[in-house]
């Protein structure tokens, strides 16, 4: 597995496997095929609901702590010191492990309100990133992010923080990507992590994508991770076949600045 090595001084797996709606069952199935295949990075969160699952299945199987990087992250319904002080705890009893690679702080506002003017919610951002920034302290978690933060969003919380925010995680695919907000990211030294980089499925019958997967021979998923990766993102993926979790970890196509450029609008 190659890694990233980032200003914050993170070094992590190029690519990570998202367990978003994986039951019990695929959990069982699909983890130790995706460490098998060589995942490290696994992005995990309260929200999804099925971290005990993840935690008894790395128990059952052995994989080892120190060659896994596990992610979570705080719920978006969690908004004071006290219950992120617990939710925090909750993921790390689940899981079965002492520390967390990175734990992520989830969405500036519960996800319902992702659309609304984000202000009403920054103090409650504040006290969240405080109970994680004593995770962190108490050797809990070696490093903090956040994800689904837009530019004001960063601004706040970097105002009102002392433990580096080493990652944004955001939505991020060929002709979804908010420029401004990876120049920003990047002038700050946060990492970008593009979750849904094959959005979700959706995008892989788009046209352009086929036409310049055709030109180099390779599956439109295949460019899709390679534009991520391009621009100097991490892709969170996630593959229940086992031919796509192994393709999708395979050497990026260095795309054009034209190729680029298109699936950039
Ligand atoms: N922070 C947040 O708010 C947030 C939000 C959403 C997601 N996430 C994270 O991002 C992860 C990934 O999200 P996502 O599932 O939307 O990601 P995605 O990688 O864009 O889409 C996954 C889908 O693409 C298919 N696929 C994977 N590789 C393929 C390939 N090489 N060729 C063709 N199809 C392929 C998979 O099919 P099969 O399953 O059939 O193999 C699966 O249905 C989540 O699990 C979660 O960890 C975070």
């Amino acid at each position: 597995m190659r890694y990233i090595h980032c200003p914050s001084g993170m070094k992590i797996p190029y690519i990570g496997f998202g367990t978003y709606t994986l039951t019990k069952d695929d959990i069982e199935a699909v983890i130790p095929l995706a460490y098998r295949t060589g995942y490290r990075l696994f992005d995990c969160a309260e929200y999804y609901g099925n971290e005990s699952s993840l935690g008894r299945v790395i128990k059952e199987y052995n994989l080892p702590r120190n060659h896994l990087f596990l992610s979570s992250k705080v719920h978006p319904d969690i908004r004071s010191y006290e219950e992120a002080k617990a939710a925090i705890e909750q993921s790390l009893k689940d899981l079965q492990i002492d520390y967390l690679d990175l734990l992520l702080l989830h969405s500036p506002t519960p996800l319902d309100k992702l659309d609304r003017d984000h202000s009403p919610y920054y103090e409650s951002n504040h006290e969240v990133y405080k109970a994680m920034e004593e995770a962190y302290k108490e050797g809990k978690a070696k490093y903090l992010g956040v994800s689904n933060f837009g530019i004001d969003d960063l601004k706040d919380l970097l105002s009102h923080s002392s433990v580096k925010i080493a990652v944004n995680q955001i939505k991020l695919h060929p002709h979804h990507v908010d420029q401004d907000l990876l120049e920003y990211c990047k002038g700050k030294g946060i990492l970008v992590e593009a979750y849904s980089p094959l959005g979700s499925g959706g995008l892989l019958s788009d046209p352009e994508l086929k036409e310049i997967a055709a030109t180099h021979g390779v599956s439109p998923a295949h460019i899709c991770l390679s534009f991520v990766h391009q621009l100097g993102c991490l892709p969170i993926t996630m593959a229940k076949e086992e031919a796509y979790m192994a393709a999708n970890i395979s050497v990026p196509t260095e795309l054009s600045p034209e190729e680029l450029y298109s699936l950039l609008q």
